[in-house]
């Protein structure tokens, strides 16, 4: 990818947001170099890009297969004056972000899994990673984003879940410098709305499209799992659960499925 395609992409008032762009045929992982920008001291927004990754980082210490051209890998490092209690509600609307590109683009039956992946199905077509930095005097947002573009089938084997990939998707593909600066575009018109107003703008939307709204699921957070009947996101983006105990407000954790139903439980 060129820097000069994916600039000239974006929109003109996203281009003056953001203060430089960073574009690797290979790197070890975009959400490290971002660190490493946030610790050389660099001033405003950096977008980093890359074609392939070495050890591109999951959610809870997994890799991300990163072939090269076979998928987006892209962060953000965005300065904020925020707290960091924030994060739960940027993580989601970093996940609409994608999911309204996707949609724009006509893609259908995308639905959100909270906290922050995109599936079509049960098969995940992007997963986001958002890491937190401080420098002296603001806390940095890293948005790390991994979205499926043109998996080969020993690809799609070599990954420990189903997945999907924008070419299964669309069959217009757009290219991923397309891909990549409309997502940009969107998240920071996104972050822009969430600085303002807060999450409860686009708890709505998240809801409309939450995959296990009113299912039976499992939620496991650092060995506790609580069981219960999705009942979609509160105005914070805490997952709203319905167990024996009641509605329960979760913020930290992974959702699977529940096995057995949850009625006996939430009667
Ligand atoms: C997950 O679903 O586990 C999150 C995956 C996040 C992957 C992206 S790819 C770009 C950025 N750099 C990384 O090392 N990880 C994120």
């Amino acid at each position: 990818m060129e820097k000069k395609d994916i600039e000239n992409l974006l929109d003109s008032d996203v281009q003056k947001a953001i203060s430089e762009i960073h574009v690797f045929s290979e790197i070890d992982s975009t959400n490290a170099e971002a660190a490493r920008l946030i610790r050389d001291g660099r001033k405003g927004i950096q977008l980093v890009i890359a074609d392939s990754q070495s050890a591109g980082k999951g959610r809870r210490g997994r890799n991300w297969v990163s072939p090269p051209a076979s998928g987006l890998y892209l962060s953000l490092a965005y300065p904020f004056g925020l707290e960091a209690d924030s994060l739960q509600g940027l993580s989601l609307i970093t996940a609409l972000s994608v999911h309204s590109c996707g949609k724009d683009l006509g893609a259908e039956n995308l639905q959100l899994k909270w906290p922050n992946d995109i599936l079509v199905g049960n098969r995940k077509l992007s997963g986001i990673l958002l890491e937190l930095h401080n420098d002296d005097d603001q806390i940095w947002v890293v948005f790390g984003i991994g979205v499926n573009y043109n998996l080969s089938n020993e690809e799609k084997e070599s990954i420990d879940r189903p997945v999907i990939d924008i070419r299964e998707i669309l069959p217009d593909m757009p290219s991923r410098e397309d891909l990549a600066a409309r997502i940009v575009d969107k998240l920071i018109s996104n972050i822009a709305i969430f600085t303002e107003v807060g999450f409860s703008f686009f708890h709505a939307a998240w809801n409309r499209y939450d995959r296990y709204q009113d299912s039976d699921i499992v939620v496991q957070n650092a060995g506790n799992r609580t069981i219960g009947r999705c009942q979609g996101v509160d105005e914070s983006g805490a997952l709203l659960l319905l167990t024996a105990a009641g509605v329960k407000k979760i913020s930290g954790g992974e959702i699977f499925p529940s096995v057995r139903a949850a009625d006996e439980f939430v009667r």
